[in-house]
């Protein structure tokens, strides 16, 4: 049992921290934010992710799980630090690691005795040696430590499972001895043939940024090729699938949707890109998945465009708030695009999101918020269902035609039904599908 600090207690490190008390360590989460600390020491969980209400009740319970505002002091009772403080982007499109950098003085400060230092914030590479030095600048004792670049590739919505059972590890450090204690760390991964990537910092800093960025292309690929099949009466889904069964491409992240949104593939790719340019590198695959991903945010709003015509004076339902489903998260989501260009247009909004209802109002207020999708879509003009939840896909046809003033619908998820739709007489459009079946 090791006894471990985990700094920050954002998603990443609440995750990390409830699943790493979950293999027997003693774990502290500290954050600086008072409000925070108090709302978890309280029993409440400040984000919507499944399994993680259950997973640090379980573990705070047992007593391997504690929160604390005591940032210092967390650091000097530990032998492992994590830092998982956020890291997000700045105007020019670089990541933010001020916080970082804050959390790295602290340790610095607080060292009395030799600890593994290891990073889990998304960092630009040449972070790790940046961090080193900064402890080192403030440390004069000199204390002896181990730094480790630990990436995390966990999703929202499925955030506890991807760090209960991930596809790999990466741990990179030059240190044999901060090496052993990482494996220790997640030795029940290890036990169950987790493959553990042994890397340098910066080449376990890299992987992180070119995995985030390579989902994003293959999301931005299907979502041209559904441009494409839209034209020539071909099915995305058809494609995605027969493509996806070469192994050497996987079916996965290929299902063409709104645009990606969420708080890592935009601002990581963003990074990607400025970094390389500092380097006089090129990313131009990259630069062309930022730019197909703002076109598509803006192709669906055409999309309903089409079917309704000026959106002026009409009354629009929209379905699903969030970036997808199973999270409240709405950063950079594509019903932000959506509901933006409405209102721009001279529309009413009537939304519902099953979470992400209050995130959403921080941007938009004055939009009118409901309680289910039936109250969303009542008297509506049209509808458009932009975040793929169970809930919507088992939406009726009929019942959302006598609750609809007109019947019109935009799926950008692909997730209704054609035939039904059909059926029911209403003009919809979705990404990449021919609207006639078979
Ligand atoms: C992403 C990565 O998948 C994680 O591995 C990584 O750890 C995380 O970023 C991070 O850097 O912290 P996340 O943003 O939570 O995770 O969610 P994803 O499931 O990757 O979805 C991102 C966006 O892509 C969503 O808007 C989703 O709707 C969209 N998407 C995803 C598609 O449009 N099509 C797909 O086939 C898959």
């Amino acid at each position: 049992m090791r006894h471990i600090a985990i700094i920050g207690t954002g998603y990443v490190g609440l995750v990390s921290g409830s699943g790493i008390s979950d293999f027997g360590h003693k774990v502290i989460c500290a954050d600086i934010s008072e409000e925070k600390i108090k709302v978890l020491q309280a029993g409440k969980i400040p984000i919507y992710e499944p399994g993680l209400d259950e997973l640090i009740d379980r573990n705070t319970k047992a007593e391997r799980l504690s929160f604390s505002t005591d940032v210092g002091k967390t650091i000097r009772d530990s032998e492992v630090i994590f830092i998982a403080v956020g890291t997000p982007q700045s105007e020019n499109g670089e990541a933010d690691i001020s916080a970082v950098k804050a959390v790295a003085k602290t340790i610095g400060q607080n060292l009395n005795s030799r600890k593994v230092v290891c990073t889990k914030s998304t960092v630009p590479i040449g972070t790790g040696k940046l961090v080193m030095s900064i402890i080192n600048e403030n440390n004069p004792e000199k204390m002896e430590f181990d730094y480790v670049s630990n990436p995390e590739f966990l999703r929202e919505g499925s955030a506890v499972k991807d760090f209960l059972w991930p596809d790999r590890l990466v741990i990179g450090t030059e240190s044999d001895w901060g090496f052993e204690v990482m494996r220790d760390v997640y030795r029940p991964l290890y036990i169950n043939e987790t493959p553990i990537i042994h890397t340098t910092v910066e080449t376990s800093e890299l992987i992180k940024y070119a995995s985030n960025a390579f989902l994003s292309l293959k999301i931005s690929y299907i979502n041209e090729i559904s441009a494409l099949c839209e034209k020539v009466g071909a099915d995305v889904h058809v494609v995605a699938k027969t493509m996806g069964s070469d192994g050497r491409i996987s079916p996965k992240f290929l299902h063409p949707g709104p645009g990606f949104g969420g708080s890592c593939f935009p601002k990581d790719i963003s990074a990607l890109v400025s970094m390389a340019q500092n380097k006089n590198v090129p990313m131009r695959t990259i630069q062309a998945a930022i730019e197909t991903n703002a076109h598509q945010k803006k192709r669906m709003v055409k999309k309903l465009q089409v079917l309704t015509g000026d959106f002026s004076g009409l009354t629009i339902g929209i379905l699903g708030l969030a970036f997808k489903s199973k999270t409240d998260d709405v950063r950079e989501s594509a019903s932000l695009e959506m509901v933006g260009s409405l209102l721009k247009a001279g529309a009413q909004v009537k939304a519902y999101d099953p979470e992400a209802n209050t995130s959403f109002a921080e941007f938009y207020p004055q939009i009118t918020y409901c309680k289910t999708w039936e109250e969303a879509v009542k008297d509506t003009d049209a509808v458009a269902v932009m975040t793929e939840w169970n809930e919507f896909r088992t939406m009726d046809a009929k019942t959302l035609k006598n609750l609809m003033k007109s019947p019109i619908i935009l799926d950008t998820r692909n997730i209704l039904s054609r035939k039904e739709l059909q059926k029911n007489g209403f003009s919809f459009d979705n990404v990449g599908r021919p609207m006639e079946t078979k």
